[in-house]
């Protein structure tokens, strides 16, 4: 029997509507490892992420063989990170299939062309995506059309619906949130923390590493001017020594049948390290959210050990593993 052809065809987000039957269907979706977000949830979270993804050179493609939908991609401009290494850079926001297991590789692979080929005729440099660790057709896809692994992702949750907060861990320092005149002393003392750091930025050859340094002091300052609902501080003597990011997701929240809270960034100085400050700082947060939100999601890479270990003793379980693929256009190289 001759090997079913799949075609991919570029779409409109408007004619999305028309496919609601497979997004239903699709596999390995944003939030899908939660069984209790129902379908539709489902599916409004992902016309969500395509409506924020619209002012960005919004490209989406369909896989099909037979009239029948097979996979998705999306492909999407990223501003901030284009701004901030002086490239053009995108992302595949979604890579959907597993409407029919046996064609689903192939569906994958002809998407990942297709988004590779469009991405060198927008002139892109870079391209990234993030996919379920659980989703074994999309790496080998990934792999074989010359995406490299940049990290993966574990996601643990601690749920106050069900959980105790653990004892309050001691430590010397001292902790409370920030206020707008301490801005210029985290300018000033949190450059070191993230300098070399284990993320899918530093460890990206083609990506300059004092670039992937200052990334992480920009996005503190920001979290600092209002990205962040809180900032927590740590303090030894009058010397800052730790911060923490404290976010509540206000506008997923009104789709999850949950509340989540989550810290997106956090990290000790070098010097005071070893001294139980981030420690300190998560059980804040988790005492912060714990009568603000009922899950709180914090998610690292899969080799920064020693904050699995402090997670596992306050009581977070892991839930979940994403791995981050980049691509880099070197004939696009000066
Ligand atoms: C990871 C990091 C936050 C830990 O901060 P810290 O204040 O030194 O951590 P703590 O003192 O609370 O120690 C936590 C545990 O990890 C262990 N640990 C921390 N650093 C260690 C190291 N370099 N070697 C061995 N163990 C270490 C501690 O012994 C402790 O375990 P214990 O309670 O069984 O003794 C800090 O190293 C850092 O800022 N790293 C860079 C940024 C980062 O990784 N941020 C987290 C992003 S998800």
């Amino acid at each position: 029997m001759a090997a079913e052809k799949i075609a991919v065809k570029k779409i409109s987000p408007a004619e999305l509507s028309r496919y609601e039957d497979f997004i239903t269907r699709a596999g390995h979706k944003s939030y899908a490892h939660f069984a209790e977000i129902p379908a539709k949830a489902l599916n409004n979270l992902f016309f969500q992420e395509l409506e924020s993804c619209k002012d960005s050179d919004l490209a989406v493609f369909m896989a099909m063989s037979r009239g029948r939908p097979l996979g998705l991609l999306s492909l999407h401009r990223l501003d901030w990170d284009s701004n901030h290494f002086g490239m053009p850079m995108a992302k595949i926001r979604h890579l959907l299939g597993g409407a029919d297991a046996k064609l689903d590789f192939a569906a994958k692979k002809s998407l990942l062309k297709a988004a590779v080929q469009t991405a060198r005729k927008m002139k892109f440099r870079h391209l990234a995506v993030r996919l379920s660790a659980d989703d074994f057709n999309a790496v080998r896809a990934l792999e074989l059309a010359g995406f490299y692994l940049a990290d993966t992702i574990v996601e643990y949750y601690f749920d106050f619906r069900r959980q105790k907060l653990p004892p309050k861990p001691r430590s010397q320092c001292t902790l409370r949130l920030f206020r707008p005149a301490d801005l210029k002393l985290v300018q000033n003392s949190v450059q070191s923390i993230f300098a070399g750091y284990l993320d899918r930025f530093h460890r990206d050859p083609h990506l300059p590493s004092a670039r992937s340094d200052q990334l992480y002091l920009k996005w503190l300052v920001n979290s600092c001017k209002g990205m962040a609902d809180e900032v927590l501080l740590a303090f030894v003597g009058s010397r800052l020594a730790g911060i923490t990011t404290l976010e509540i997701h206000h506008q997923l929240n009104k789709i999850l049948p949950f509340t989540l809270g989550e810290v997106a960034l956090t990290g000790v100085v070098p010097a005071f390290r070893g001294q139980g400050i981030y420690t300190a700082m998560l059980a804040f947060a988790q005492n912060y959210f714990s009568n603000k939100v009922e899950l709180f999601r914090y998610a690292t890479q899969l080799n920064n050990y020693h904050v699995q270990k402090v997670l596992t003793g306050l009581g977070f379980s892991l839930k979940y593993a994403f791995h981050t693929y980049h691509y880099f256009f070197q004939e696009a190289r000066k």
